[in-house]
């Protein structure tokens, strides 16, 4: 089984701290349609014939796609690749998207799950993150698309907003909550490069992102989270009755996948990929047949350090088994005199099986793993 991933490079505006690969107005939008169908005729063998089990439209803002666009890319998916009957098919979606005729054309098509980017259910917020939509209208947006008939719904929050308060953080938890929707992504506000941002930060407008603040609010998430019988199986990713989203979580379990589009990432087990982060170039090149992308082998090393990597950051843990089966014994031994100071102050918990990250690593699991990586074997 395997995924496919479709990026759409456009957003009406760029949000403050955004670095995905996405372009404030649409030009070429015809074009690069165009384009996406042909990298998806010139990349099908990718996977080998192997089943979608999960399809994913992400951006910038794959809402900005209409019918004609959509139901034609469609086509494409279906035609060029074997689509599980019961795929996951997930489309990222802008509140101020959402219109009921949008939402209806959406319930058509073969899309049968939304993740909606809130950001925060706090006005002062969303301007401050240079959101198109106010909260009224994205709780509005919600509403219709469940009163449409999407029953799979995930929404997007953003927390460690250097404005926010530990009560603004909560009252948006609650407000999710009201919302009742299965699936939730809390991501800590960071600083990117190239991002309005970090050039505010530079210039002394924005606050940077403060790590006691972002723990708080983690901390504040998780109590939530735990007294409300919402699991967390992800950093950031939270779900009601294990409706994980099967997409994102293939991609923590090192499962193939195949990314269409610029900037768009592909993995094969044993290499990836990165098309181009240029629409212009990324257009041209697929017209003359070539798919404008880098890839990487991986070496053990690389395959280790992911192993770990998306090991503690998911429920799943990292699987000793696993590691005995796949890499030298010497590594293991390494991997566990490093451990001992992270077991010693409770931040990392080990089992019979498997090591997993408590409460109070969670909130460092880039940070430990990356003690974790080995380099170049
Ligand atoms: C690629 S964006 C696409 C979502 C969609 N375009 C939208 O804005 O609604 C996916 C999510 O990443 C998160 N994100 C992007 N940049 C971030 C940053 N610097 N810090 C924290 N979260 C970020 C946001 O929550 C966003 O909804
Ligand atoms: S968060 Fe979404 S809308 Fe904002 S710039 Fe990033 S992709 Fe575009």
């Amino acid at each position: 089984m395997a995924g496919l991933y479709i990026h759409i490079p456009f957003c009406k505006r760029k949000c403050h701290y955004c670095n995905f690969y996405s372009l404030a107005k649409a030009k070429f939008k015809p074009e690069l349609v165009q384009a996406l169908v042909k990298e998806m005729e010139l990349q099908r063998n990718y996977l080998h014939g192997e089943k979608l089990e999960s399809i994913y439209f992400g951006g910038g803002t794959p809402s900005m796609l209409n019918e004609h666009e959509l139901q034609f890319i469609f086509e494409k998916i279906y035609t060029a690749f074997n689509v599980e009957e019961k795929a996951e098919i997930t489309f990222e979606a802008n509140p101020d998207d959402l219109s009921k005729d949008y939402l209806q054309m959406l319930k058509k098509s073969p899309v049968n799950r939304l993740s909606i980017g809130v950001q925060s259910f706090n006005d002062e917020e969303l301007v401050y993150l240079n959101r198109l939509h106010s909260a009224e209208e994205a709780i509005s947006a919600l509403k219709r698309a469940q009163d449409v008939g999407f029953s799979s719904l995930s929404l997007d929050l953003i927390y460690g907003i250097p404005i926010a308060t530990n009560e603004s953080w909560l009252k948006n938890l609650n407000q999710f909550k009201e919302l009742q929707v299965d699936h939730l992504s809390a991501y800590n506000l960071t600083r990117e490069e190239n991002t309005a941002y970090d050039l505010f930060i530079k210039k002394g407008k924005y606050a940077p992102p403060n790590d006691v603040q972002g723990q708080e609010h983690f901390n504040l998430l998780l109590d939530f989270t735990r007294e409300n019988k919402l699991e967390q199986y992800e950093v950031s990713n939270f779900a009601f009755d294990q409706k994980y989203a099967i997409h994102n979580t293939n991609y923590w379990h090192r499962k193939k996948y195949l990314g269409i589009g610029p900037s768009a990432h592909s993995f094969d087990l044993l290499s990836r990929s990165w098309n181009i982060a240029q629409l212009k170039p990324y257009i041209d090149s697929i017209n003359n047949e070539l798919v404008p992308h880098e890839t990487e082998l991986l070496n053990k090393s690389d395959k280790w350090n992911e192993t770990i990597m998306t090991g503690l950051r998911t429920k799943w843990g990292v699987e000793i088994e696993y590691l005995k089966q796949n890499f030298e014994a010497d590594w293991l031994d390494t991997f566990n005199q490093q451990a001992q100071k992270y077991i010693q102050n409770k931040q990392l918990l080990k089992s019979e099986t498997h090591f997993q990250l408590s409460k109070n690593g969670l909130f460092f699991a880039d940070g430990i793993a990356a003690d974790f990586f080995r380099v170049n074997e």
